[in-house]
């Protein structure tokens, strides 16, 4: 049986299936609208989330099959103190695949021990959410027709932003990707991926807290929102929640071809004005992640069409 705790628990080449699928389901939705009946996920979240649950469910609903879960941890055992691996132990025994987001860093890992059933890391912490950016990707696909030879500007909260985190080590293993790390000087990539995937794995990639003079050599501006809820002091958190604001002005800057991608939820980093330019991409990522998940659903239940 296969989880989905990491981006790099799929090989390149499984990425590449994914996103061949969720392209298949886009232009023949009906061909998968039964695929997963009588089939469920759990959508475990123990943490806020629009997109991912959501998308979840509807990838769910799309493939025939039925959603169970809570959005709220205050509305589950959680709330008793019930351990996670109680929690999914008993969850396994409801559903066929359980797709779970949850405050601490390796929590569906442990979760993937204890399970007799697929388990998707909907975002853990500070640390990774794989299924992002498999969205991510199938989005850059999508836009540019590749995965390799870009450069990929990566802008805000590089520190607590986990959806960077599984973007560098997803990206890292196309060739000719250069990365430019956009961000204050607190909020830098954490020590462990510096080592870990920039240096040890000779990536090029420049840091850098300007983000006007990176903006026109970029292909992807991946905007990111400051991660308020993993801040120790709120006084830190409003010094640098307005560090990096992309607004139309600034969008001049950058190449006619570039795209900017957020992992959404927005707040401040990208002004209102920049939606309607043709290079905006984020809701499109978005609606991306729905299809992207319909495939992963199906790979990790084994179904077929
Ligand atoms: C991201 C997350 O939860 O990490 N949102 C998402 O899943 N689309 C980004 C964020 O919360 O800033």
């Amino acid at each position: 049986m296969k989880h989905l705790i990491d981006v790099l628990d799929l090989t390149v080449q499984e990425i590449d299936a994914l996103i061949e699928r969720a392209a298949d389901i886009v232009e023949h939705p009906d061909r998968y609208a039964h695929v997963c009946a009588r089939k469920k996920l759990a959508a475990l979240f123990f943490e806020p989330s629009t997109r991912t649950r959501l998308s979840f469910e509807a990838a769910m609903y799309e493939l025939g099959g039925n959603v169970i879960g809570f959005s709220d941890a205050d509305s589950s055992s959680a709330a008793k103190g019930e351990s996670v691996s109680d929690t999914i132990r008993v969850v396994c025994s409801y559903a066929d695949i359980i797709a779970m987001r949850h405050p601490k860093e390796g929590a569906p890992m442990v979760a993937s021990l204890k399970s007799t059933v697929p388990i998707i890391n909907a975002g853990d912490g500070g640390h990774n959410h794989p299924t992002q950016t498999l969205t991510d990707l199938f989005t850059i696909r999508r836009e540019f027709g590749r995965l390799d030879g870009l450069t990929i500007g990566c802008c805000g909260d590089l520190k607590f932003g986990r959806t960077v985190h599984s973007l560098l080590n997803a990206m890292s293993r196309y060739t000719g990707v250069k990365f430019v790390l956009i961000s204050p000087e607190e909020l830098r990539v954490p020590e462990y991926l510096r080592k870990e995937l920039l240096v040890e794995r000779n990536l090029d990639y420049v840091e850098t807290t300007d983000l006007e003079s990176a903006l026109p050599d970029l292909d992807v501006l991946y905007m990111t929102r400051v991660q308020r809820e993993r801040f120790f002091n709120e006084q830190d958190y409003i010094r640098l929640k307005d560090s990096y604001v992309l607004t139309r002005e600034k969008m001049a800057l950058a190449k006619d071809t570039a795209r900017i991608l957020h992992p959404l939820p927005r707040v401040n980093e990208i002004s209102v004005d920049v939606d309607d330019d043709p290079r905006a991409a984020y809701f499109r990522q978005a609606e991306n992640g729905k299809y992207i998940r319909m495939a992963l659903i199906m790979k990790l239940l084994e179904v077929e069409v």
